[in-house]
């Protein structure tokens, strides 16, 4: 499924229907080269699950957890871009974070790739035109993503 998101407003409502539809367990995997924007849908989702401060970039610490009350549900935060092999994401306890929480992961390639996964919900973001500002989502879910596609 193709969504057109022409400016931040667009990304905005898109942050907030994937939080709407997001349980524990979940992956978003947000590919995209850089300055597609994985970072401004990162933070628009978990601003919808209700997190009130700033949202740093995780590119720096790899891994951003956030947990109740400041969120409706746990969730992970992962910015891959640095890993050298994916064998690096068990390293740094990446399945000890996601135990009951859901994944946001920027370059999920780079762990290794989570779309195997039922409940991964795949988006990959490009620039929609040369010059222009818009974006273009390409969204696919996994199984477990049935009857609650974030339009
Ligand atoms: N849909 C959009 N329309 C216009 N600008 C956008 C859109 N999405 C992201 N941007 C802008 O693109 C820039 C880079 O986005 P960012 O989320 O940091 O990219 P990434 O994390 O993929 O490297 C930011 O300045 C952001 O405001
Ligand atoms: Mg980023």
């Amino acid at each position: 499924m193709k969504i057109a998101l022409p400016d931040l407003a667009a990304m905005n409502r898109l942050g907030r229907n994937i939080a709407a539809a997001l349980r524990p367990g979940d992956v978003v995997a947000l590919s995209g080269g850089l300055g597609a924007g994985k970072t401004t849908l990162a933070r628009a989702i978990i601003a919808a699950l209700g997190y009130e401060g700033e949202v740093p970039s995780p590119s720096f610490a790899i891994v951003e957890p956030y947990a109740p009350p400041a969120v409706r549900l746990p969730l992970v935060h992962a910015d891959f871009y640095r890993l050298a092999h994916p064998r690096e994401a068990e390293e740094i306890g990446l399945d000890d974070y996601r135990e009951g929480a859901a994944l946001l992961a920027e370059w999920p390639d780079h762990a290794g790739g989570f779309a195997h996964e039922p409940a991964c919900l795949s988006i990959a973001l490009e620039i929609a035109e040369a010059g222009h500002e818009g974006r273009i989502a390409i969204v696919e879910g996994g199984a477990d993503w049935l009857g609650r596609m974030p339009q």
